[in-house]
């Protein structure tokens, strides 16, 4: 094997050029060597940061698939393009890391596993929420029996005003969901990850579009808002008797915003803002917010990659499998027939 892996990245936009980029950097076993994205300013901005000579730099993932010899693929494209350039990096021999929400619906993560299991590399999904300083230290606690069994979980992200105005965020043919699938599946992910991922049922849920293209709300172009919702709330039900609330918005006439996820069981709870843990002890609920160093100081995503390289050049599974994203999207796919068909429905 080479001594560092040749990472391609697709998509330079926001989420490559923030925090995919500078975290391949700080990996001293990997190195950014070719670069893709169909806008020539964005793929601009990506070769300066990068690096990358122009004969490296494409518009189209399958050439550069086709021409560079790369091991690993970073997919920062808009949803839509999550599945086509995964399941081209699988095919072309690379091991895959790709943004969440991981597809636009559950077919399509059925797809990436099997062109996965195909291809024998490694799959990761971007659930950067587990890999913070507080979401390490909330699952330690839980795997040393912190809260005992899992029964209810409050998953949160809600924005009062904050509709995405940059990139294909409220654009329904490229991003499929709102803000259920933008931010809702960063605390859903996080509420399951720390439940242990019990198999969903059902969903109970709503979306509403009420608010988002008033002038007073707007910095978007209203006529390109064509996801279904701005707030979506579900109720869902998982194996064994445990329940999940998620709620997720981008306009709300809310008095701020709120991101957090509470997880409640028999001996303890978990809240991640502030950072609280509870415990039952001797009789008394005792409640602690401590103060959480971290691990490695990498940060989310960073944290996540690192994590990924590992398994990539020691052998291991990769930290978010695909296997886990699936169930959140049924849960997500389920929160919009839910809403559209006016009832419960299994997932
Ligand atoms: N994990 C997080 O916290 C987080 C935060 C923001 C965005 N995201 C996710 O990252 C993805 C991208 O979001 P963003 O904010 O970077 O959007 P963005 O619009 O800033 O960047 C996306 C880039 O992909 C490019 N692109 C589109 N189609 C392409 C194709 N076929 N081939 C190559 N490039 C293509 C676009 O030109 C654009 O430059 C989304 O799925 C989003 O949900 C994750």
């Amino acid at each position: 094997m080479r001594d560092k892996l040749r990472v391609g990245v697709v998509g330079t936009g926001g989420i490559a050029c923030g925090n995919h980029i500078p975290a391949w950097q700080q990996m001293p076993n990997a190195e950014i060597t070719a670069i893709c994205d169909i806008k020539p300013e964005a793929a601009a901005k990506g070769a300066k940061l990068t690096g990358v000579d122009d004969e490296r730099v494409y518009d189209d993932y399958e050439e550069m698939f086709d021409t560079e010899e790369l091991d690993v693929v970073s997919v920062c494209t808009p949803n839509c393009v999550h599945m086509p350039a995964t399941v081209a990096a699988l095919e072309a021999g690379c091991h895959v890391i790709v943004e969440k929400p991981v597809a636009t619906s559950a077919d399509e993560v059925r797809q990436m596993i099997a062109a996965r299991d195909r291809s024998q590399k490694l799959l990761c999904v971007v659930q950067n929420m587990r890999y913070s300083n507080e979401g390490l230290a909330a699952k330690r606690f839980v795997d040393e029996g912190g809260i005992g069994k899992a029964y209810w979980a409050k998953a949160e992200y809600l924005r009062a005003r904050g509709v995405p105005a940059w990139g294909a965020f409220i654009d329904a043919e490229q991003s499929a969901g709102g803000p259920c699938y933008d931010i809702g599946v960063h605390v859903l992910d996080l509420a399951l990850h720390l439940m242990g991922f019990p198999e969903p049922i059902s969903v109970s849920a709503n979306t509403w579009l009420e608010i988002a293209n008033r002038p007073s709300v707007m910095k978007h172009d209203p006529k390109k808002y064509t996801v279904p919702e701005e707030l979506a709330v579900g109720f869902i039900r998982l194996e064994g008797g445990a329940c999940v609330s998620l709620a997720a918005s981008w306009a709300l006439n809310a008095p701020g915003n709120q991101n957090n996820v509470s997880v409640y069981g028999t001996e303890g709870g978990i809240r991640m803002r502030p950072f609280t843990l509870i415990r039952e002890e001797r009789g008394m609920m005792q409640s602690c917010t401590p103060e959480v160093i971290g691990e490695s100081g990498l940060g989310g995503h960073a944290e996540e990659i690192r994590r990924f390289v590992d398994a990539i050049t020691r052998g291991g599974q990769a930290p978010v499998p695909p296997e886990q994203a699936l169930i959140t999207q049924r849960i997500l796919d389920g929160i919009y027939a839910s809403a559209e068909a006016g009832a419960e429905v299994k997932v």
